[in-house]
């Protein structure tokens, strides 16, 4: 929901392993650095007139703190990518559903689902508005661009 006269927030949470983009496998995660996506998502973001919060942690306890602190600060919606937890964090998909209904949209730079079987089953993706993935820094304009438009 916005406030009148009060710029609306979008979040961006980037989970472990996340900070090493440019660097990290560039063959599967591309050459743009984490500052890279971070820049893509805030002129997005600008583009809506809304503000952006970015963050990165390898720590799963602290992006669940996030996803609260996001819901509790009246964000309108949030992209995150949580890198491996994607595959294994019930807390995470339980911190999501616990900020229902916060749209929050799962982003992947690699397609997921054309990877090893582990990387096919996304434990978070099923608590998300919707899940991108494969699009590369583009699916985070992608996700933010829904989720402004949709808070409107
Ligand atoms: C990733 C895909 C995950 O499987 C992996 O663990 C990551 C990055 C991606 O953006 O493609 O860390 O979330």
């Amino acid at each position: 929901m916005t406030t009148p006269g009060v710029r609306p927030t979008l979040w961006v949470l980037h989970g472990p392993n996340l900070d090493r983009l440019g660097r990290r496998e560039p063959e599967v995660y591309g050459t743009a650095t984490l500052a890279d996506v971070n820049a893509a998502c805030m002129a997005v973001a600008a583009e809506h007139g809304c503000d952006l919060v970015a963050r990165q942690s390898a720590h799963e306890g602290e992006l669940i703190d996030w996803i609260h602190e996001a819901a509790d600060a009246g964000a309108i919606g949030m992209a995150i990518n949580p890198g491996g937890y994607t595959h294994t964090s019930v807390a995470l998909r339980d911190a999501i559903a616990s900020v229902a209904p916060l749209p929050v949209v799962e982003v992947h730079l690699s397609n997921v689902h054309a990877r090893e079987a582990f990387r096919h089953v996304t434990l978070t993706g099923a608590v998300c508005s919707g899940t991108i993935a494969g699009l590369g820094v583009e699916g985070y304009r992608a996700a933010l661009r829904f989720l402004a438009s949709r808070s409107g």
